[in-house]
């Protein structure tokens, strides 16, 4: 059976095999999707080690996504301009080929959800590798990008490896008033950053937050994250959290190695239901 892995540390609560398998099962191909917990010092053998003993693809976590853009030998622009893999394969010629989803997936749940156009005007919090891995598709799509990060030189960081697809702004957080008292709204706030894993808010003045604003957190849990808790206390209607998007990055990923996309919407809506169970799906 064809062999496939998702490899991070620590990787126990991963939702990808489960993922995997429900499109395996929707498509009727036959693969073998597995864990990997690989240590800190250890990435680049442990891919060397499975390509060896048969695997062909791999989903790249935390916290490996940049080290695994540094072993492909082939890019996809997506991973290219990001400097952040999170899924590879190996080539008919025996090259890694690395790609990265998370920015199409994310891409593809806001369309989903009727929350973007190609003109919105969105508020990047946080200058993580998951920030760095969406902007390619957002700017692509049309978008406008403002990036706000506690650190300010990480964000400038981004609006350097972007600099020759589109101009993207990048705040000092205390500058995000400025922005704010000169009328300039946001279509969409995505929390790109990993407060929410810490029950934490990203430090951001209440002023950005109007009723019709839709607010995305990158982040999942059952139940609202505090990020998204906090935009529904203050008036927004609009809001999800990121399980679509993870959905969607596999689906992509799926097709890197499959040429088949899978269908997510059902899926969707039951991870949105919690049900987990392989057995309760049907296509
Ligand atoms: N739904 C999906 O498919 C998906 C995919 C990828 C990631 N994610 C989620 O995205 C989030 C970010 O992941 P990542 O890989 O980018 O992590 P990361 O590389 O560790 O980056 C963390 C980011 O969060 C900021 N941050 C951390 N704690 C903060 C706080 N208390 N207040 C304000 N900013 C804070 C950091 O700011 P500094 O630069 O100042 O340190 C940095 O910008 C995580 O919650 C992860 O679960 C979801």
């Amino acid at each position: 059976m064809k062999l496939f892995a998702v490899f991070g540390n620590p990787i126990k609560h991963s939702k990808s095999p489960v993922i995997h398998k429900l499109f395996a099962k929707q498509t009727g191909i036959l693969q073998n999707y597995i864990k990997i917990n690989v240590p800190i010092n250890n990435f680049s053998q442990s891919i060397i080690n499975f390509f060896q003993n048969g695997g062909l693809g791999a989903n790249i976590t935390v916290p490996f996504k940049k080290e695994a853009y540094k072993i492909c030998d082939i890019l996809t622009n997506r991973a290219k301009y990001s400097r952040t893999v999170n899924t590879i394969k190996i080539t008919n010629s025996k090259k890694i080929l690395g790609d990265n989803t998370d920015g199409i997936g994310l891409l593809k749940d806001l369309k989903n959800l009727n929350f973007i156009t190609s003109k919105s005007n969105i508020l990047l919090l946080g200058a993580g590798g998951a920030a760095q891995g969406i902007v390619y598709s957002l700017i692509k799509f049309g978008c406008n990008i403002t990036i706000v990060n506690r650190t300010y030189q990480h964000a400038k960081n981004i609006v350097q490896y972007f600099k020759n697809i589109k101009k993207i702004n990048c705040l000092k957080i205390e500058h995000l008033l400025n922005h704010l008292f000169n009328q300039i709204n946001y279509d969409i706030i995505i929390n790109a950053t990993s407060s929410s894993m810490k029950g934490d808010i990203p430090n951001i003045p209440l002023s950005i937050i109007k009723p019709n604003v839709f607010c995305y957190d990158l982040f999942y849990e059952n139940g609202n994250t505090p990020f998204l808790k906090w935009c529904v206390s203050h008036g927004v209607k609009n809001i999800s959290d990121g399980i679509g998007m993870l959905i969607e990055q596999a689906a992509y990923a799926f097709y890197l190695w499959h040429g088949i996309m899978p269908d997510t919407k059902k899926i969707i809506i039951q991870y949105k239901k919690k049900i987990f169970d392989i057995n309760h799906f049907s296509f």
